[in-house]
């Protein structure tokens, strides 16, 4: 029995298969016989929503989709970060033993410091061609101009990238892995299903219990460890690339029907007419869906079809089949969900209850740091 956590956002997408399949579902399984709990970041959503009603509405939407998947008996405990008091207290705790240098290396604040350099480094050498050069006839008057109009444009771009940093990146770039390890510490997680976007953040996470521990001398807090099922397939999005909300190539699980089946009807397929055998149904982005959500026999049953000819059988038959098994597929959890979303109290007293169990668990361990660092 291990304590396993894992945290979502609530910025603003709504659930799709490739979720659904790829991290939603494994967890679900992954829960079981274990201690698990699954939360919605709704403080590090604040990174991204400046709207207090947007964001409370989603962050409840989040809720309402986790529990229509994982059912309202859920052994899993899903609760609303926000709803933890002690968590950025304990964020600020650990934020005194967590060096500057750690936080330094994060990708989101690195990649954004190296374009900048980048391009302030460009300028200064551009700028002493141009003075070295300008008194003297070792350049061409041509090559002087385009000097000038590079040192002008680069000029700009760091203009503009002085504003992004001004407005965009706020200090939440240096806080938000500090506030992720005390998600995750603050209950003693052992394990964290994570996407590979958020390995650098579970290591920071070690590294920061490591530096807690040494600098006082204790073993307070573990060292957690991430899972990543390398053994989940990436499920195809419409255009065939790996689905995902960034590629807008997703197939959205609670969308309306007619959203449903628009994206359905999109999925890019190969061009052979109806009488024609199809291409290697392998490689066939529709066929890659269905044998996730149809039965094997409904799978062997479209792959004779594919493998036939002067059948009269499309692309655009092979569509209508799948969305026809997709709407089997998700109709239990599309209900589920309309009857949450009908009784809100319900849900907020579901959240409530779990909210209780964290903060009590949060409690607890607060009391032996408090106790370390020598704060009340
Ligand atoms: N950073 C994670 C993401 O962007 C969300 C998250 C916050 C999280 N706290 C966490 C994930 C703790 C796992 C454990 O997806």
């Amino acid at each position: 029995m291990k304590k396993i956590i894992t945290g979502v956002k609530s910025t603003g997408s709504s659930m799709h298969l490739g979720n659904l399949m790829g991290a939603v579902l494994p967890f679900g399984r992954t829960a079981v016989g274990n201690d698990a709990a699954i939360f919605i970041a709704d403080l590090h959503s604040l990174t991204s929503v400046k709207d207090g009603k947007t964001l409370r509405e989603q962050t409840l939407e989040v809720a309402i989709e986790y529990l229509a998947i994982y059912g309202v008996d859920t052994p899993i405990t899903i609760f609303r970060q926000s709803d933890i008091r002690g968590i950025t207290e304990l964020m600020w705790i650990l934020t005194n033993v967590t060096p500057y240098s750690l936080m330094n290396r994060a990708h989101s604040f690195k990649d954004f410091q190296q374009k900048r350099e980048q391009a302030i480094a460009d300028l200064n050498y551009l700028k002493w061609k141009h003075d070295a050069f300008s008194e003297s006839n070792f350049l061409t008057k041509e090559v002087l101009e385009s000097i000038d109009k590079s040192i002008h444009e680069r000029t700009i771009i760091i203009q503009k990238l002085a504003e992004d940093f001004s407005e965009n990146l706020n200090m939440w770039v240096f806080n938000y892995p500090i506030l992720m390890a005390a998600d995750i510490i603050g209950y003693d997680c052992e394990a964290v299903p994570v996407g590979k976007d958020q390995i650098q953040h579970l290591e920071m996470t070690r590294d920061i219990v490591r530096a807690f521990n040494k600098t006082y001398g204790q073993e307070v807090f573990r060292e957690p460890e991430a899972i990543i099922d390398e053994a989940v397939a990436a499920l195809p999005g419409i255009d065939g690339r790996k689905m995902s909300k960034s590629y807008d190539n997703f197939i959205g699980i609670f969308d309306d029907e007619k959203i449903l089946k628009k994206r359905v009807m999109s999925i890019v397929s190969g061009s052979e007419w109806v009488d024609e055998k199809k291409k290697n149904p392998d490689e066939c982005n529709i066929y890659n869906l269905y044998r996730v959500f149809a039965t094997p026999e409904q799978t062997v049953a479209l792959r004779v079809k594919y493998e036939s000819e002067n059948i009269g059988f499309g692309y655009g038959h092979a569509k209508t089949e799948l969305l026809s098994v997709l709407t089997e597929y998700l109709r239990p959890y599309r209900e589920a969900r309309e009857k949450l979303l009908q009784n809100p109290a319900f849900v907020e007293a579901k959240l409530a209850e779990w909210a209780h169990i964290m903060n009590a668990r949060l409690e607890e361990k607060m009391g032996v740091v408090k106790e370390v660092v020598g704060v009340n």
